[in-house]
């Protein structure tokens, strides 16, 4: 049985590391602080982490379509949205020897009471000053104030401003969703805990339009659909738990908001936030680009401005906590054995073929059936190294299922397929193996460290 043991967050850097998911960026100048490059496993994991996401919104329903906005928009919509003036942090510097800077409201929330001081040096802190999290850019070869951009802090704009769009062209009416994923920019001013909190990040952003009598309930169904999205896959329900913001906490559009939790390495932190924005968004951008963002419902005669509910989820933070709470260590006949215990559907490669050794036309055997079982599912040959060393290097990586060609395989036309988590063994022909584990992967899937 598996023992879980005490994970943080230098056991996953390192595993990630060490299997090519992800690297400190720009590593051969030294690195730039809190960026990161994503490997090959990493791309393949953060892909089926998207695909998930994109087939419960578009293939699971069909009252969601999808869009891909522009990362640089005209600046006006900052000015619309409230980011221009309202995305800021309350920054202080520390006056002391360390010069560091650091979020007000974040020393308040450790040192509730009492006066601020810098918490490494102990230095006296500056005033706070609003600083803004937007990049700005300017767009063309001239400098100047006409000619500044920003590059997005969130995906969700770029779907307001197509509302009008989408509504003609796609044909729908509320309720009704439109789903975006792509990179976002935010110069935080305390990044930190690996992906976690990054300056340039992904995000998995839907805004679904409802008339304003629905929005409450339509943000309850939401949080319900996101909590099963992740427990669906595999996350265990115990990880996981949805915390409603205080009123001190909401952000500027938002009538109510939680957060999807879930308890990473470093604590209780946002995994997503699912949030109930009323009309502020559609109301401000007809406001700014003088374009009627409204809904006419043929039926009650009158036009109306739908309400929106928001599930915004992070990329690099959902595959962080799918790599938290998969990682598992045990012990196999006396040796350690470290495990990615993914959901199959999120693993990078569903099965590895392995020749059992080089010889006696094995690799040949071995390589001809990952051709015909890579048309399938994602596969991986591997031939390099003792046999126990390519399964320590698949378990690693979270690959659900070994095939393994031996001396057996040559006579008969079976394999041995073995499984990840309870390390089973089992003989079976060549024949099939395509159907199976294509068949497996549709299986419902519970976390083996859930017992
Ligand atoms: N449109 C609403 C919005 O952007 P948010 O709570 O600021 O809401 C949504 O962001 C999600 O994006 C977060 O729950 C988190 O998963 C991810 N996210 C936000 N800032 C991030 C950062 N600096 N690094 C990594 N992920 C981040």
């Amino acid at each position: 049985m598996a023992e879980t043991q005490e994970i943080t967050l230098d056991d996953i850097v390192a595993l990630c590391k060490r299997r090519g998911f992800i690297f400190q960026a720009s590593e051969i100048y030294g690195g730039i602080a809190n960026t990161y490059d994503y490997g090959h496993y990493g791309v393949l994991l953060k892909n089926n982490v998207k695909d998930e996401w994109w087939r419960a919104m578009l293939q699971e329903r069909d009252d969601i379509v999808a869009i891909d906005s522009a990362i640089i928009q005209h600046p006006r919509v900052w000015e619309a949205s409230g980011h221009l003036e309202g995305f800021t942090d309350p920054l202080v510097q520390c006056l002391g020897e360390c010069k560091r800077r650091w979020r007000e409201d974040d020393l308040r929330e450790r040192r509730p009471e009492g006066e601020l001081r810098c918490p490494v040096c102990g230095g006296d802190l500056s005033e706070p000053r609003r600083f803004n999290l937007m990049f700005e850019t300017y767009m063309g070869p001239v400098q100047d104030e006409a000619a500044r951009t920003y590059l997005r802090p969130e995906t969700a704009q770029g779907i307001f401003i197509n509302f009008k769009n989408v509504l003609q062209f796609a044909r729908r009416k509320p309720p009704f969703g439109i789903a975006q994923i792509g990179k976002s920019f935010r110069n935080e001013i305390t990044p930190g805990n690996f992906v976690f909190r990054t300056r340039e990040f992904e995000q998995m952003e839907m805004e679904f339009f409802v008339p304003p009598g629905d929005a409450t309930e339509w943000h309850r169904r939401w949080m319900e659909e996101r909590m099963r999205w992740y427990t669906d896959l595999g996350i265990r329900p115990d990880m996981l738990r949805l915390r409603e913001h205080g009123p001190e906490e909401l952000s500027h559009y938002s009538s109510a908001t939680s957060d999807v939790e879930y308890l990473f390495p470093i604590g209780w932190s946002e995994l997503e936030g699912i949030a109930n924005r009323g009309d502020f968004d559609l109301t401000q951008h007809a406001k700014f680009s003088g374009e009627k963002l409204e809904y006419f419902d043929q039926e009650m005669g009158e036009a109306y401005v739908p309400h929106v509910v928001e599930p915004a989820a992070g990329v690099d933070r959902s595959l962080l906590a799918f790599v938290v709470d998969a990682y598992d260590v045990e012990e196999v006949e006396g040796r350690k054995r470290t495990v990615l215990r993914l959901h199959p559907r999120l693993a990078p490669v569903k099965a590895a073929v392995l020749p059992l050794v080089s010889k006696a036309g094995m690799p040949e055997k071995a390589r001809a059936l990952y051709e015909e079982l890579r048309d399938r599912v994602p596969a991986e040959y591997d031939e390099g190294g003792s046999i126990g060393r390519r399964y320590r290097r698949q378990d690693e990586i979270g690959t659900p299922w070994g095939v393994t060609v031996d001396g057996q395989t040559m006579e008969d036309d079976t394999v041995t397929l073995r499984d990840r988590d309870s390390l089973e063994q089992v003989r079976v022909p060549i024949a099939g193996l395509g159907d199976e584990l294509a068949g497996r992967l549709e299986q419902p899937w519970r976390s083996p460290k859930l017992g």
